[in-house]
């Protein structure tokens, strides 16, 4: 396998700033970051808004070329969704989640936003990546919302909205990569959560799989979080999973 840039974005769940920016620092400071990117998300998002972003993870870091998922899961009407998509563009996000649920109007209206504000303060655009149907929910909840169908056709139907309505790419467990990657091409940004380095616990994740297997399946990136934070050296963790992955010149 040829070296791929590092695909690991490690997930940090928590309110706890120091902890966040010290975490930050060690796994994603220079000279090299150890991991592709950082997920932040509601938890956090919610407690310390912009200002706590800023701080636990500053330009300095940044800097190192490390990626941003600001993981806000949006989902409102195309107006709010777009004011949503402005009101964060100035963190200058590598990646921010949308549901696809939202529907084509909404989805469309946070690409636009994302160009248009991409263009007017000179970052690259946000990519935006679909959340299709969350893990926590089996065919008799997908009944119970009117949804009459399998799992895995709504996750391929919202993942083919989502595309086309001008979507970078989903989040995706690693069950459903095989599949997302047939129907969405091989541009299609894979996001994945639900893995878990080889004989390391696999905590609350049922199906989960290895670096190497997600990523020989077709993933693009792989979020990672308990196996890194809670590592006595996440760190080396971090760089652990990045090798397990296929990077070699950590
Ligand atoms: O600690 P762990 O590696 O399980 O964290 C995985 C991250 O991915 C968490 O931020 C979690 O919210 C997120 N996630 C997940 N499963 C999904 C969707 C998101 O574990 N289906």
């Amino acid at each position: 396998m040829k070296n791929p840039a590092n695909p690991v974005y490690c997930g940090i769940d928590t309110t706890e700033l120091e902890g966040a920016a010290r975490l930050i620092q060690s796994i994603a400071g220079a000279p090299k970051p150890a991991v592709g990117g950082i997920k932040l998300g509601l938890e956090f998002f919610l407690a310390h808004g912009a200002p706590g972003i800023r701080y636990a993870f500053p330009q300095p870091v940044r800097a190192t070329g490390v990626g941003f998922f600001l993981d806000l899961k949006l989902h409102d009407i195309p107006n709010t969704v777009a004011g949503g998509i402005r009101a964060v563009a100035d963190l200058a996000p590598t990646y921010i989640t949308i549901h696809a649920s939202g529907g084509r109007d909404m989805l469309k209206a946070a690409v636009d936003e994302a160009g248009v504000q991409a263009a007017k303060l000179n970052v690259p655009r946000a990519k935006l990546l679909g959340v299709t149907v969350l893990t926590s929910l089996d065919k008799s909840d997908l009944v119970a919302t009117g949804v009459n169908d399998e799992p895995s056709d709504q996750v391929l139907r919202l993942a083919s909205l989502a595309r086309a309505a001008g979507l970078d790419g989903c989040i995706c467990s690693p069950h459903e990569i095989a599949a997302l990657r047939k129907e969405c091409g091989s541009d299609f940004v894979l996001m994945v959560p639900g893995i878990r380095p080889v004989g390391s616990a696999s905590n609350d994740q049922k199906r989960a799989m290895t670096p190497r297997q997600a990523v020989d399946l077709g993933a693009t990136h792989l979020v990672v979080g308990r196996p890194i934070y809670q590592a006595a050296s996440p760190r080396g963790a971090a760089e652990a999973i990045a090798r397990e992955a296929g990077v070699n010149d950590l």
